[in-house]
């Protein structure tokens, strides 16, 4: 190996990964929807990904994945990481000679990563995180939206028994997360609770000046 290579499966000086974190119902898959249009970022949500895993058919890990996401609990490590980096991979081969010349690439992670073991793995095997965006709002605001979405989401755990695990489970290992970041100096935070594009407004300022 050459002397400088990267020890990880991508190269992070042609790679840009922004963790995008805040509890549920906080508006990161809003905000990273309208921020992949406008920035030629690639989204992708760690729970959608454990969601199609789970529906993949033969899949070892559907069952333990059910029932992490009804229990609002943190699937392990290893399964979150491994399913970012092959989406990544995927991502990469698909822009490539095109948008995303020579290996380069721009992911925005949305709701990963949850728990520290999952924040340490992924930088050291997969690629070092740039930035953290911590979308913060009340849990009011939180529960009210979820609620909302639940009429229409099909989703297992937008129930107001498993809403209550999840932003348990936020407060409890999340929140170790987001303290890291902001101790090595790679954390944003943002008020969600203003409209969507009060806060598309603030959130891209501080992707402008990440990508400049
Ligand atoms: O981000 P989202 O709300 O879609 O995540 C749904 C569930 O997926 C979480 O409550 C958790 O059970 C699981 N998850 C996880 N690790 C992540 C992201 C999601 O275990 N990094
Ligand atoms: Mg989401």
């Amino acid at each position: 190996m050459a002397p400088n290579a990267p020890r990880t499966a991508f190269d992070h000086n042609k790679v840009t990964v922004v963790y995008v974190l805040g509890g549920p119902g906080a508006g990161k898959g809003t905000q990273c929807t309208k921020l992949s249009e406008d920035f030629d970022f690639c989204h992708l949500s760690a729970g959608d990904l454990l969601r199609a895993e789970q529906n993949r058919d033969g899949s070892q890990y559907g069952e333990l994945i059910r029932t992490c996401i009804r229990e609002g609990s943190i699937v392990p490590k290893e399964v979150t990481s491994k399913l970012l980096e092959n989406a990544m991979a995927a991502e990469i081969q698909s822009r490539s000679g095109h948008r995303w010349p020579d290996g380069q690439g721009r992911f925005l992670i949305d709701g990963f990563p949850r728990k520290m073991d999952q924040a340490l793995l992924f930088d050291e095997v997969v690629c070092p995180a740039s930035l953290v965006i911590h979308f913060t709002t009340t849990e009011d605001v939180m529960l009210e939206r979820l609620l909302e979405r639940g009429k229409t989401s099909g989703r297992e755990d937008d129930n107001i028994d498993s809403i209550r695990k999840r932003f348990r489970t936020y407060y409890e290992q999340t929140m170790p997360v987001i303290e890291h970041y902001s101790s090595l100096g790679k954390l944003e935070e943002i008020d969600s609770s203003k409209s969507i594009d009060t806060v598309y407004q603030e959130t891209s300022v501080i992707i402008r000046k990440l990508l400049s």
